[in-house]
Protein backbone atom coordinates (compact mmCIF):
# COMPACT_ATOMS: atom_id res chain seq x y z
CA UNK A 1 0.00 0.00 0.00
CA UNK A 2 1.23 3.41 -1.17
CA UNK A 3 1.88 6.30 1.60
CA UNK A 4 -0.67 8.63 -0.27
CA UNK A 5 -3.01 5.75 -0.22
CA UNK A 6 -2.50 5.07 3.34
CA UNK A 7 -3.07 8.66 4.64
CA UNK A 8 -6.23 8.96 2.01
CA UNK A 9 -7.75 6.00 4.32
CA UNK A 10 -7.15 7.97 7.80
CA UNK A 11 -10.13 10.21 6.79
CA UNK A 12 -12.95 9.28 8.19
CA UNK A 13 -15.23 7.45 5.64
CA UNK A 14 -12.76 6.83 3.12
CA UNK A 15 -12.29 3.52 1.71
CA UNK A 16 -10.86 1.90 -1.69
CA UNK A 17 -13.94 -0.78 -0.56
CA UNK A 18 -16.61 -0.96 -3.47
CA UNK A 19 -18.84 -2.91 -1.88
CA UNK A 20 -21.74 -1.39 0.03
CA UNK A 21 -20.14 -1.83 3.48
CA UNK A 22 -22.44 0.77 5.10
CA UNK A 23 -25.54 -1.56 5.14
CA UNK A 24 -24.25 -3.67 7.81
CA UNK A 25 -23.55 -0.81 10.26
CA UNK A 26 -26.67 0.96 9.27
CA UNK A 27 -28.89 -2.20 9.94
CA UNK A 28 -27.03 -2.82 13.54
CA UNK A 29 -27.63 0.85 14.41
CA UNK A 30 -31.35 0.76 13.35
CA UNK A 31 -31.68 -2.71 14.57
CA UNK A 32 -30.52 -2.27 18.15
CA UNK A 33 -31.88 1.08 18.57
CA UNK A 34 -35.28 0.41 17.85
CA UNK A 35 -35.08 -2.55 20.86
CA UNK A 36 -33.42 -0.77 23.10
CA UNK A 37 -35.98 2.13 22.60
CA UNK A 38 -39.03 -0.45 22.68
CA UNK A 39 -37.42 -2.17 25.71
CA UNK A 40 -37.33 0.64 27.92
CA UNK A 41 -40.83 1.57 26.80
CA UNK A 42 -42.20 -1.75 27.91
CA UNK A 43 -40.32 -2.26 30.61
CA UNK A 44 -41.52 0.85 31.89
CA UNK A 45 -45.32 0.57 31.23
CA UNK A 46 -45.47 -1.99 34.84
CA UNK A 47 -48.73 -3.52 33.21
CA UNK A 48 -49.97 -5.92 30.33
CA UNK A 49 -47.00 -8.17 31.07
CA UNK A 50 -48.52 -10.82 31.86
CA UNK A 51 -51.83 -12.57 30.38
CA UNK A 52 -53.84 -15.53 31.90
CA UNK A 53 -57.22 -15.04 30.45
CA UNK A 54 -58.86 -18.77 29.35
CA UNK A 55 -56.40 -19.92 32.14
CA UNK A 56 -53.03 -19.44 30.54
CA UNK A 57 -49.71 -18.63 32.31
CA UNK A 58 -48.03 -16.46 29.64
CA UNK A 59 -45.61 -13.78 31.04
CA UNK A 60 -43.08 -11.60 29.00
CA UNK A 61 -39.55 -11.82 29.19
CA UNK A 62 -39.25 -8.66 30.03
CA UNK A 63 -40.53 -9.20 33.93
CA UNK A 64 -38.76 -12.46 33.92
CA UNK A 65 -38.28 -13.63 36.86
CA UNK A 66 -41.19 -11.34 38.06
CA UNK A 67 -40.28 -10.22 41.30
CA UNK A 68 -43.30 -7.77 42.79
CA UNK A 69 -46.79 -8.14 41.09
CA UNK A 70 -50.47 -8.12 41.83
CA UNK A 71 -51.83 -11.37 43.46
CA UNK A 72 -52.87 -13.33 40.77
CA UNK A 73 -49.16 -12.72 39.24
CA UNK A 74 -46.47 -15.12 38.95
CA UNK A 75 -44.53 -13.15 41.54
CA UNK A 76 -41.28 -14.07 43.98
CA UNK A 77 -42.33 -11.72 46.65
CA UNK A 78 -46.12 -10.90 47.77
CA UNK A 79 -45.42 -7.21 48.28
CA UNK A 80 -46.89 -5.41 44.90
CA UNK A 81 -43.35 -3.15 44.82
CA UNK A 82 -40.75 -3.03 47.19
CA UNK A 83 -41.23 -0.98 50.48
CA UNK A 84 -37.75 0.90 49.72
CA UNK A 85 -38.97 2.04 46.21
CA UNK A 86 -38.96 6.39 46.21
CA UNK A 87 -42.76 7.08 46.24
CA UNK A 88 -41.65 9.79 43.73
CA UNK A 89 -40.67 7.11 41.22
CA UNK A 90 -42.59 5.10 38.92
CA UNK A 91 -42.81 1.45 39.36
CA UNK A 92 -42.02 -1.09 37.34
CA UNK A 93 -40.64 -4.87 37.87
CA UNK A 94 -38.79 -4.82 35.12
CA UNK A 95 -36.26 -2.47 36.23
CA UNK A 96 -35.14 -4.57 38.80
CA UNK A 97 -34.32 -7.33 36.41
CA UNK A 98 -32.96 -6.05 33.10
CA UNK A 99 -29.43 -5.15 33.80
CA UNK A 100 -28.78 -8.82 34.15
CA UNK A 101 -29.63 -9.67 30.51
CA UNK A 102 -28.41 -6.32 29.11
CA UNK A 103 -25.23 -6.30 30.89
CA UNK A 104 -25.00 -9.79 28.84
CA UNK A 105 -25.72 -8.23 25.86
CA UNK A 106 -23.87 -4.74 26.07
CA UNK A 107 -20.67 -6.96 27.21
CA UNK A 108 -21.00 -9.52 24.66
CA UNK A 109 -18.01 -9.66 22.30
CA UNK A 110 -20.10 -9.43 18.94
CA UNK A 111 -22.13 -7.06 19.92
CA UNK A 112 -18.91 -4.99 21.28
CA UNK A 113 -17.44 -5.43 17.47
CA UNK A 114 -21.06 -4.56 16.29
CA UNK A 115 -22.33 -1.78 17.88
CA UNK A 116 -18.59 -0.33 18.39
CA UNK A 117 -19.03 0.19 14.28
CA UNK A 118 -22.42 1.40 14.01
CA UNK A 119 -23.08 3.82 16.93
CA UNK A 120 -19.80 5.70 17.21
CA UNK A 121 -17.73 4.44 13.95
CA UNK A 122 -14.56 2.93 15.51
CA UNK A 123 -14.19 2.06 12.60
CA UNK A 124 -17.40 2.37 10.31
CA UNK A 125 -16.40 -0.86 8.93
CA UNK A 126 -12.69 -3.20 8.13
CA UNK A 127 -10.52 -1.33 6.37
CA UNK A 128 -12.93 2.40 6.46
CA UNK A 129 -11.59 5.41 7.97
CA UNK A 130 -12.37 6.29 11.49
CA UNK A 131 -13.29 10.13 12.58
CA UNK A 132 -9.94 9.54 15.25
CA UNK A 133 -6.41 8.79 14.69
CA UNK A 134 -5.20 6.92 18.20
CA UNK A 135 -6.63 3.72 19.27
CA UNK A 136 -7.49 3.37 22.52
CA UNK A 137 -8.11 -0.09 23.17
CA UNK A 138 -10.16 -1.27 26.14
CA UNK A 139 -7.63 -0.67 28.95
CA UNK A 140 -9.47 2.38 30.72
CA UNK A 141 -12.78 3.22 31.67
CA UNK A 142 -15.63 2.64 31.11
CA UNK A 143 -14.19 0.41 29.05
CA UNK A 144 -12.56 -2.03 30.51
CA UNK A 145 -15.38 -2.82 32.66
CA UNK A 146 -16.60 -5.14 29.61
CA UNK A 147 -14.07 -7.57 30.78
CA UNK A 148 -17.13 -8.21 33.36
CA UNK A 149 -18.83 -10.39 30.63
CA UNK A 150 -17.74 -13.62 31.90
CA UNK A 151 -19.75 -12.96 35.31
CA UNK A 152 -22.70 -11.79 33.10
CA UNK A 153 -22.54 -15.31 31.22
CA UNK A 154 -22.86 -16.93 34.47
CA UNK A 155 -26.42 -14.21 35.71
CA UNK A 156 -27.67 -15.26 31.92
CA UNK A 157 -27.42 -18.61 32.48
CA UNK A 158 -29.83 -18.27 35.30
CA UNK A 159 -31.97 -16.31 33.10
CA UNK A 160 -32.23 -19.04 30.67
CA UNK A 161 -33.45 -21.45 33.09
CA UNK A 162 -36.22 -19.02 34.71
CA UNK A 163 -37.45 -18.66 31.01
CA UNK A 164 -36.96 -22.43 30.28
CA UNK A 165 -39.37 -22.57 33.22
CA UNK A 166 -41.78 -20.15 31.79
CA UNK A 167 -41.95 -21.37 29.02
CA UNK A 168 -42.90 -24.95 30.54
CA UNK A 169 -45.66 -23.30 32.04
CA UNK A 170 -46.81 -21.56 28.98
CA UNK A 171 -47.76 -25.35 28.28
CA UNK A 172 -49.92 -25.76 31.16
CA UNK A 173 -53.99 -24.11 31.63
CA UNK A 174 -55.80 -23.35 34.19
CA UNK A 175 -59.14 -25.39 33.41
CA UNK A 176 -62.84 -24.29 35.32
CA UNK A 177 -62.62 -26.60 38.38
CA UNK A 178 -58.63 -25.26 39.29
CA UNK A 179 -56.63 -27.81 38.18
CA UNK A 180 -54.10 -27.94 35.54
CA UNK A 181 -54.36 -29.43 31.77
CA UNK A 182 -51.59 -29.40 29.17
CA UNK A 183 -52.28 -27.44 25.91
CA UNK A 184 -50.95 -25.94 23.39
CA UNK A 185 -51.28 -22.20 22.45
CA UNK A 186 -49.71 -19.62 20.13
CA UNK A 187 -47.89 -17.74 23.05
CA UNK A 188 -46.77 -21.39 24.06
CA UNK A 189 -44.80 -22.27 21.39
CA UNK A 190 -43.44 -17.93 21.37
CA UNK A 191 -42.24 -18.17 24.65
CA UNK A 192 -40.80 -22.09 23.95
CA UNK A 193 -38.83 -20.33 20.96
CA UNK A 194 -37.52 -17.48 23.24
CA UNK A 195 -36.07 -19.59 25.52
CA UNK A 196 -34.68 -21.74 22.93
CA UNK A 197 -33.14 -18.62 20.78
CA UNK A 198 -31.94 -17.31 24.45
CA UNK A 199 -30.41 -20.56 25.32
CA UNK A 200 -28.74 -21.08 22.34
CA UNK A 201 -26.96 -17.99 22.18
CA UNK A 202 -26.28 -18.10 25.69
CA UNK A 203 -24.24 -21.54 25.34
CA UNK A 204 -22.76 -20.13 22.31
CA UNK A 205 -20.88 -17.70 24.33
CA UNK A 206 -16.93 -17.37 24.47
CA UNK A 207 -17.46 -17.60 28.23
CA UNK A 208 -19.30 -20.87 27.78
CA UNK A 209 -16.69 -22.79 25.65
CA UNK A 210 -13.74 -21.98 28.10
CA UNK A 211 -16.55 -23.30 30.88
CA UNK A 212 -16.58 -26.09 28.99
CA UNK A 213 -13.00 -26.76 27.52
CA UNK A 214 -11.03 -24.16 27.90
CA UNK A 215 -9.45 -24.99 31.24
CA UNK A 216 -9.07 -28.60 30.25
CA UNK A 217 -5.28 -29.81 29.09
CA UNK A 218 -6.53 -33.09 27.78
CA UNK A 219 -9.73 -33.73 26.18
CA UNK A 220 -9.00 -37.40 25.96
CA UNK A 221 -9.33 -38.04 29.67
CA UNK A 222 -12.40 -35.36 29.71
CA UNK A 223 -15.13 -36.82 27.32
CA UNK A 224 -18.72 -35.72 28.38
CA UNK A 225 -16.74 -32.01 28.85
CA UNK A 226 -15.08 -32.61 24.96
CA UNK A 227 -18.14 -33.43 23.94
CA UNK A 228 -20.16 -30.85 25.53
CA UNK A 229 -17.19 -28.33 24.31
CA UNK A 230 -18.15 -29.66 20.67
CA UNK A 231 -21.85 -28.29 21.07
CA UNK A 232 -21.19 -24.92 22.57
CA UNK A 233 -18.71 -24.54 19.39
CA UNK A 234 -20.87 -25.32 16.74
CA UNK A 235 -23.10 -22.77 18.47
CA UNK A 236 -20.49 -20.19 18.82
CA UNK A 237 -20.05 -20.54 14.78
CA UNK A 238 -23.42 -19.19 14.88
CA UNK A 239 -23.20 -16.87 17.74
CA UNK A 240 -23.84 -13.63 15.51
CA UNK A 241 -27.53 -15.23 14.16
CA UNK A 242 -28.47 -16.33 17.74
CA UNK A 243 -27.81 -12.72 18.96
CA UNK A 244 -29.75 -11.27 16.68
CA UNK A 245 -32.97 -13.88 16.37
CA UNK A 246 -32.81 -14.08 20.33
CA UNK A 247 -32.84 -10.04 20.53
CA UNK A 248 -35.79 -9.72 17.86
CA UNK A 249 -37.51 -12.83 19.81
CA UNK A 250 -37.45 -11.47 23.42
CA UNK A 251 -39.14 -8.41 22.03
CA UNK A 252 -41.50 -9.87 19.76
CA UNK A 253 -42.75 -12.13 22.51
CA UNK A 254 -43.09 -8.86 24.65
CA UNK A 255 -45.60 -7.93 22.04
CA UNK A 256 -47.22 -11.09 21.52
CA UNK A 257 -47.95 -11.56 25.60
CA UNK A 258 -48.90 -7.65 25.92
CA UNK A 259 -51.12 -7.64 22.98
CA UNK A 260 -53.02 -10.71 24.02
CA UNK A 261 -53.07 -8.89 27.75
CA UNK A 262 -54.44 -5.69 26.25
CA UNK A 263 -57.26 -7.46 24.20
CA UNK A 264 -55.83 -6.61 20.79
CA UNK A 265 -54.47 -10.24 20.00
CA UNK A 266 -56.48 -13.62 20.23
CA UNK A 267 -54.76 -16.25 21.44
CA UNK A 268 -55.50 -19.22 19.53
CA UNK A 269 -55.73 -22.88 21.46
CA UNK A 270 -53.96 -25.36 19.22
CA UNK A 271 -54.75 -28.19 21.55
S1 LIG B 1 -19.48 -13.60 23.56
FE1 LIG B 1 -21.50 -13.08 23.03
S2 LIG B 1 -22.61 -13.65 24.79
FE2 LIG B 1 -20.55 -14.08 25.35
Amino acid sequence: MSEAHAIKQHRFGETSRTDRWWIQPVAVFSILSSFIIYATWAGMQGANYFFHEGGAHYLSPLYSPLLYGLAHEPRVFSAIQPGWWPDFLPFSAAILILAGPAGMRITCYYYRGAYYKAFWADPPACAVGEPRKSYLGENRLPLILQNAHRFFFYIACLFVLVLSYDAFKAFWFLSGDGSKAFGIGVGSIVLLLNAFFLGCYTLGCHCSRHLFGGRLNCFAKAKVSKKCYDCVSTLNQNHMQWAWVSLVWVGFSDVYVRLCAMGTWTDWRIL
